[in-house]
């Protein structure tokens, strides 16, 4: 039988479970950019936040103990005017143990999903992956978003050199409109 996941929208009170999962995501080789000791409360608290107020922030819970969750999708606008369009710094995270399930798929396709039917100020949704992150920038690419250059030598840690970090783009397309 198909696992059934529930996505719903985060909430100030999940922050300490959200820290929980970003620190366990962090023991995995090769994923998001920060080091275990980086996930602190003002971080997330951080993300948090702005994702709130001027973003979307969803969760999936655990099916078999809701109070746990196993993933986590965030964006919010950079805050500036100019930017009043773009969503940036996107973070997608799911639990090792649940990789691999479709769990990212089913959150980012929700997240996607809200920014184009509750968000139609949004043009840009911005992202950016390390090169050595495969299966991140095929999953970007599978949902439209595309390699926009890459920023060489910028991120040093997992594979033992500097490394090229993508940045990725998605855009809104209207009626008509071609690539
Ligand atoms: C990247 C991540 C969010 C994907 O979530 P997931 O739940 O493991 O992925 P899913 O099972 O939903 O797979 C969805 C799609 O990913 C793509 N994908 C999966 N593995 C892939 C691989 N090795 N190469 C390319 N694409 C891949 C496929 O398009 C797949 O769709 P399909 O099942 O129709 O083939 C997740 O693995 C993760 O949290 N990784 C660690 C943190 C991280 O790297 N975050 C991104 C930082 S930029």
């Amino acid at each position: 039988m198909k696992t059934e996941y529930k996505v719903r929208s985060a909430a100030l009170a999940d922050l300490h479970k959200i820290m929980a999962l970003y620190r366990e995501v962090t023991l995995q080789f090769g994923g998001i950019a920060r080091e275990a000791d980086e996930i602190t409360e003002g971080y997330v608290r951080n993300f948090l936040e702005k994702s709130l107020c001027s973003g979307v922030i969803l969760v999936a819970e655990n099916p078999s103990d809701p109070e746990e969750l196993i993933a986590e999708v965030h964006t919010y606008t950079p805050g500036i005017k100019v930017f009043a369009h773009v969503f940036s710094d996107l973070t997608i995270v799911v639990r090792p143990g649940f990789q691999g399930r479709g769990v990212g798929k089913l959150l980012f396709g929700a997240l996607m999903k809200e920014i184009e039917e509750k968000h139609p100020e949004i043009l840009r949704v911005e992202l950016i992956a390390r090169e050595s992150n495969e299966k991140a920038i095929g999953f970007y690419k599978s949902f439209g978003f595309k390699v926009e250059g890459r920023m060489e030598k910028r991120i040093n840690g997992t594979i033992g050199r500097l490394e090229a970090d993508i940045p990725m783009g998605w855009f809104r397309s209207f009626c008509g409109e071609s690539d």
